[in-house]
């Protein structure tokens, strides 16, 4: 792959847009190249996955424009098509994801950051949705993502409006976790993964699956959806062992599966 490298640091994989030259702009090859990285990841041994940028100034800057600029109707239907279905993939993957933004996060780089489970980002990080200025909307989630995210109050002043938001104002809404010196970043986001890594990983998974799932449908519907994650979470080693060292005053020496 030219724009994608991917490490793991034991249950921890890093998957990072490695196109700096255009700020990590996102043409048809980096999706692409993100969905094979995704069906790549091993997930017999990988817990949680980081997503980040190359360099110290963007995390993504947004689809390409380039690419975009001649684009016929049908065309740029497929285009949003193509980003909405890798970035769907990167929603319903089944292991945690953390997007570690480190710099700017706009229209196309908002969108997948909004399509990984926790957003941390650095002091230097911007957020936007500058579509209209380019007389598009936003296409890979935008104004469903935002909408969910922020509500759709602020969602739709972001979006009418054009105008991008620092880091400290993207934490006031809620669109981020949490704010780090950008030396800090991708530190604090291993020692977050790690602390997910350390649990019961079908709990886990059961937990985002169920989240995710719960969202999509009304609240008589979201509560079946947990008492499955639920009980599908017994019987199983962890919970079994998880359960019995809480009984012995012990803990857990690792969670197998
Ligand atoms: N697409 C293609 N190339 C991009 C790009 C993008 N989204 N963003 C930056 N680049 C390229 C620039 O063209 C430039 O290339 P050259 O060196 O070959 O000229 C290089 O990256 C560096 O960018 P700048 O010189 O512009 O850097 P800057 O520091 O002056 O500005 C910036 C940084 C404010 C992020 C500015 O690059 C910018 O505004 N980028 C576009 C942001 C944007 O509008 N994103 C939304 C795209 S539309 C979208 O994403 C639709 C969707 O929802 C699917």
């Amino acid at each position: 792959m030219e724009f994608i490298t991917y490490e793991t640091e034991g249950f921890v994989g890093i998957l990072t847009i490695n196109r700096p030259k255009a700020l990590n702009a996102l043409n048809s090859q980096v999706l692409g190249e993100i969905e094979e990285a995704l069906d790549a990841v091993d997930l017999e041994n990988t817990r949680a996955l980081i997503l980040t940028g190359a360099g110290d100034k963007s995390f993504v800057a947004g689809a390409d424009i380039a690419e975009m600029s001649t684009l016929t109707k049908a065309e740029g239907e497929a285009f949003g098509k193509k980003g909405n279905d890798v970035f769907r993939k990167l929603e319903t993957f089944p292991i945690p994801t953390i997007a570690a933004v480190n710099g700017f996060a706009l229209g196309g780089g908002c969108e997948i950051s909004m399509s990984c489970d926790i957003r941390l980002c650095a002091e230097n990080a911007v957020f936007g949705q500058p579509e209209v200025g380019l007389g598009i909307t936003p296409g890979f989630g935008g104004t469903q993502r935002l909408a969910r995210l922020v509500g759709a109050g602020k969602a739709k002043e972001m979006i009418y409006t054009a105008f991008n938001i620092k880091a400290d104002e993207a934490y006031r809404i809620g669109l981020v976790n949490a704010v780090y010196p950008q030396a800090d970043l991708l530190d604090a986001a291993k020692k977050m993964a790690a602390k997910i890594a350390k649990n019961a990983p079908i709990a886990v998974r059961a937990s985002k699956k169920a989240i995710n799932d719960g969202l999509d449908v009304d609240m008589d519907q979201a509560i079946v959806v947990e008492e499955k994650a639920f009980g599908s979470c017994f019987e199983s080693e962890d919970q079994r062992a998880g359960m019995e060292a809480f009984l012995n005053k012990t803990k857990v020496d690792g969670f197998k599966n």
